[in-house]
This record gives structure tokens, C-alpha cells and sequence, in this order.
């Protein structure tokens, strides 16, 4: 019998006690070898009925799980089941299939069937039955995979990251598709919730995790400034387990490139409980996160495939300004020829992203320059702080180097400290032309850590000759408004990881100890 097992199964202790004193001497601590024993064990009773064995089994397992079996002595049959994990059924000519992933067998079927909460699917070569755990048939939900083949391939890349990251300028274009009328004005068919209850909402909550948090700060700085709506960017890891003032009045938005990420799962559904109006910002169509939510806006990046996300990244701002612009329209809190302005901007943004992708050359001669670095530092100010924080999480997660993001005025209340001769310190510098004060106080910043010794590195935009003479290296990023900055900035910290991990010889698209979709709190 062979167990694939994704998710942590709370009671195997419990379990495992059990099995023990029945006399199965278990090899390893995981939970996942207490599944194996378990359908083991009452197969025989069951005349060696595999799907009653994993019906009777996944009844008894708590937590969160996908599990995949197979029996030696039936190789024609692959019994699968799912518990708040992900999983999806694939429809081939010649053979069917299971993932947790459409993108893993997007190359041989584009017909799929959506599996929902506590159920089992009994597959064959020729056939796919699904059942709930009593045993009842159920009718999956078929859908198409709108993806190109091509998507599950390295497109001349290396790397699958570098094809993403070379992909943002069509993904930006993509997430704005269909979503611009002809008079300019935002047409969010799919955001399904009335606009009476938009204009009467008060605060809006964004629950995401790692990059997609990230994108989610970025949309406070947007929404905030564009509606006045109080907004609160929450890891979600931490929303439902404190008390947060979640009600009716509040529209909480869950970012989540994969839809599958267990802390923002739980946090939608916290929030769901609470009253809340719940909106998914999502780049998987059939995952279960835009499933529970009561309104989606799909990012179209296309399926994001290595590990540290770059494309999701950018349509996820996108996608979120869209709100934002939206939200803006129903409540009247921007004039028409206001939000144009700034939709104009929003369709600019993949052409500047082109012009970063063609300029980067000096980006990865950076990198590898410093690959020798202990620690590399990032400073922002407004939305170049969350821009800050990605680019630490990149290099941390690429590079697996000590990488910090901070907001360049809390320097002095302690990172300074950790200013070192050399120390490379990357700071995204704010325009000149947007609020004067930040770009001077970034200056400033910048004279604190360059005369302790650190080597500035400054992100700042085309034409801005005032930071020439305080930074050891200037990297030129198109001149673009305040708020869209974070789209081009992003792009050379990417770069700048991805190169950085490959000089390192560390594996890119996978790197250690990391995951595509955290689908475990
Ligand atoms: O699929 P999600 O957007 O919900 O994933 C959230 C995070 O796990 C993800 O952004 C993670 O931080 C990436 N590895 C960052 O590159």
C-alpha cells in the first residue's frame, strides 16, 4: 500500500496509541504511516474494498488533509480524498488524474472536475467516481483550465521564476482585461455583491499571507487614499486568533495566488462567521478560497509555478487597485475624470515594466557582486515599504541569505544597529515628483547608513539626479505616480534574488523547506 499525504492529521497521536496497542509496530513519527497501517488494517474486513476502507478511515482522521492511496493488489484503482486540503481531478482521453494543482497536468488535459469538502474520488484509467464519506454519490463540479499548455513549460528560460518574472508585463495587461469599459469607467461583472452594500460598508479587512500580504499592504496605501475607508491589512496566520472587529460592515478581501493557503482559508471563513461581506482576489479559478467567498476578481498571471511568487505579485496589486478605483466609483469618493487619470496610469504599467525587464542587466551584475554579502537590508518609506519587505522575503527565500525589509523611518528606533561597514543596504527611493517629504527623508535616511559605513543601493526613478551623489549604485526604474511605483520597483529585487540564489547554486524554482500552496496552518 502506498499513502501520499499532504496536511497534518491533529488525532494520530491518539491514533497511533491505538495502533500500537493492537500490535503494529510503526518506522517513522509521521502521522501520514498512521493512514497506511489504518486502511491496512480493515481492508481484509471490508473484502479489500479500497474506497470503504478510505471512507471508513477519513471519518475517524481530524485536521486538514489530501490523501492519495494505492493498493499493490489493485493497480488499477487510485483512491483520493480530501479534507481542507486541496485536490482536483484531471479528465485525460487515455488516463485521468490528481493533483493538488491544476498546473500539474494542465500539459496532458484542460477538463477538470472541482472536489469538495469530505470527499472521496475512486479513480480509474476509464472512470472517476466521487462519494462524500458515508458513501454517497456526488456530482462533482466539471470545469475548463483556460491556461495554455505552454504555461507548464520553462518557455527558453532556465528557470521557470524568470519566466514569470518576464511574464508580469502581459499578466499586469491580462488582470486589466474586460474590466475597462469604453467610457473608461471600472466594470466589475464577477464582484457580485450589490453596490448598495458596497457604499454601506465601513472598514475593509485584507487577510493574506507572504507576498500576497505584501500586495495587500500595498492596497491600503490605494484604498485608504482613494475611498477613506478605514483599511486593515491582517497577516492571516494571526486574524482568528485574537479578536478582531469584524462585522457586516466590513468587506474583507483574501489575496491568495494559489486559493489554497490554509491561514487565509481560516481566516475567510473567520470572518464569515463574524458577518462579513468576503471577496477573494485570486489567481486559481476553482480553488477554495474564491469557492467560499461570496464575490472573486481573478488575477490572470497565468499559473504561477516556482515557489517564491513574482507575476501573483503584480496582478495581485493590480487587482486590488481595481477594487480600490471601484469601490472609489460606487461611493463617489473620487471624480470620473480622477479615476481615468489613474486607471490611464494602471494600463501604462505593463509597458514600464517592459522597460524595467529590458534594463536589468545591471541588476544581476549586482548581485552576483554581493553574493558574498552576510545580510542585505531593505529600506522603504510608504509604498516602498512593503516593496522593502518583498524584496527581503525574496532574497531569504531564494538566496537563503539573513534579508531585512524595514520602513526607512524606524531606523533609528534600532536597525541602525545593525549598520556595518559594507553592509549592503537596498533602498527604494521614493519619487521626487509625488510627496517632496518622503524623498527628502529618505535622503536623510540614506546619509545615516552611508556614514556608518553601508553600500547604498538605491531603486530610484529616471531622472531624479539628487540621490547621484548619495548612492554607491543607482538602480533606474521608469518615472511613474506614487502609487504605481511598487509595480516597477519590485521588479529588479526579483531579479536581484533570482540571480543572487542561481550564483549561489541554489535550486530557484523549489527552494528548500518551502512549498507552492501552504495548505497547513
Ligand atoms: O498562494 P498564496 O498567495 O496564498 O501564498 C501566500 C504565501 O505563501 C506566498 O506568497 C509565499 O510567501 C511565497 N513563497 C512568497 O514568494
Amino acid at each position: 500500500m502506498a499513502v501520499i499525504h499532504n496536511g497534518i492529521i491533529e488525532n494520530f497521536q491518539r491514533l497511533r496509541t491505538e495502533l500500537e496497542q493492537s500490535g503494529v509496530v510503526l518506522e517513522s513519527e509521521t502521522d501520514t504511516e498512521i493512514v497506511a497501517h489504518l486502511i491496512a488494517h480493515i481492508l481484509p474486513e471490508l473484502n479489500n474494498d479500497l474506497p470503504k476502507a478510505m471512507q471508513s478511515v477519513c471519518s475517524r482522521l481530524e485536521g486538514a488533509f489530501t490523501l492519495v492511496v494505492i493498493d499493490r493488489d489493485q493497480p488499477d484503482l487510485v483512491v483520493g480524498a480530501r479534507r481542507n486540503s486541496p485536490l482536483v481531478v484531471g479528465l485525460g482521453t487515455d488516463g485521468n488524474f490528481l493533483a493538488s494543482d491544476v498546473a500539474a497536468f494542465v500539459e496532458h488535459t484542460k477538463d477538470a472536475l472541482e472536489l469538495g469538502q469530505d470527499q472521496i474520488v475512486i479513480l480509474r484509467a476509464d472512470s472517476v467516481e466521487v462519494t462524500d464519506f458515508s458513501g454517497n454519490p456526488v456530482e462533482p463540479k466539471p470545469f475548463t483550465i483556460d491556461w495554455d499548455t505552454s504555461a507548464a513549460e520553462k518557455g527558453g528560460h532556465d528557470l521557470f521564476m524568470l519566466k514569470e518574472i518576464y511574464e508580469q508585463p502581459k499578466a499586469v495587461k491580462d488582470s486589466l482585461l474586460g474590466r475597462i469599459d469604453e467610457s473608461h469607467r471600472i466594470t466589475l461583472d464577477e464582484l457580485n455583491i450589490d453596490p448598495l452594500v458596497l457604499r454601506e460598508i465601513n472598514k475593509v479587512i485584507v487577510v493574506a499571507c507572504g507576498t500576497a500580504a505584501h500586495a495587500g499592504m500595498l492596497a491600503k496605501y490605494a484604498i485608504e487614499h482613494w475611498t477613506h475607508l478605514p483599511v486593515d491589512v491582517e497577516l492571516a496566520s494571526e486574524f482568528r486568533y485574537r479578536d478582531p472587529i469584524v462585522g457586516p460592515d466590513a468587506l474583507v478581501i483574501a489575496i491568495s495566488q494559489s486559493g489554497e493557503t490554509m491561514d487565509t482559508l481560516m481566516a475567510l471563513r473567520y470572518a464569515k462567521e463574524q458577518g462579513a461581506r468576503t471577496l477573494a482576489i485570486c489567481n486559481t479559478v476553482g480553488s477554495t478560497i474564491p469557492r467560499e467567498s461570496d464575490a472573486v476578481i481573478y488575477t490572470y498571471a497565468g499559473p504561477e509555478i516556482a515557489v517564491a511568487s513574482t507575476k501573483a505579485f503584480l496582478t495581485q496589486i493590480t487587482a486590488t487597485y481595481l477594487v480600490g478605483l471601484f469601490l472609489a466609483q460606487v461611493r463617489g469618493s473620487m471624480f470620473e475624470d480622477e479615476i481615468r487619470s489613474v486607471l490611464a496610469d494602471l494600463n501604462d504599467m505593463s509597458q514600464k515594466v517592459d522597460l524595467v525587464l529590458d534594463t536589468a542587466e545591471p541588476v544581476r551584475a549586482l548581485a552576483r557582486e554581493l553574493a558574498n554579502a552576510r545580510s542585505v537590508l531593505f529600506l522603504g518609506r510608504h509604498v516602498g515599504y512593503p516593496v522593502a519587505l518583498e524584496g527581503a522575503l525574496k532574497l531569504k527565500e531564494l538566496a537563503y541569505m539573513h534579508a531585512e525589509g524595514f520602513p526607512a523611518g524606524e531606523l533609528k528606533h534600532g536597525p541602525i544597529a545593525l549598520i556595518e561597514e559594507g553592509i549592503p543596504v537596498v533602498v527604494i527611493v521614493p519619487s521626487p515628483r509625488g510627496r517632496a517629504v518622503l524623498h527628502d527623508k529618505i535622503v536623510s535616511n540614506i546619509q545615516e547608513v552611508r556614514a556608518r559605513g553601508a553600500l547604498v543601493i538605491a531603486i530610484a526613478e529616471e531622472g531624479d539626479e539628487s540621490i547621484v551623489p548619495f548612492a554607491d549604485h543607482i538602480i533606474r526604474i521608469p518615472a511613474v505616480p506614487t502609487l504605481m511605483q511598487p509595480l516597477v520597483a519590485v521588479v529588479p529585487l526579483q531579479i536581484f534574488a533570482c540571480e543572487m540564489a542561481t550564483v549561489k547554486g541554489h535550486d530557484v524554482d523549489q527552494p528548500r523547506n518551502l512549498a507552492k500552496s501552504v495548505t497547513v496552518e
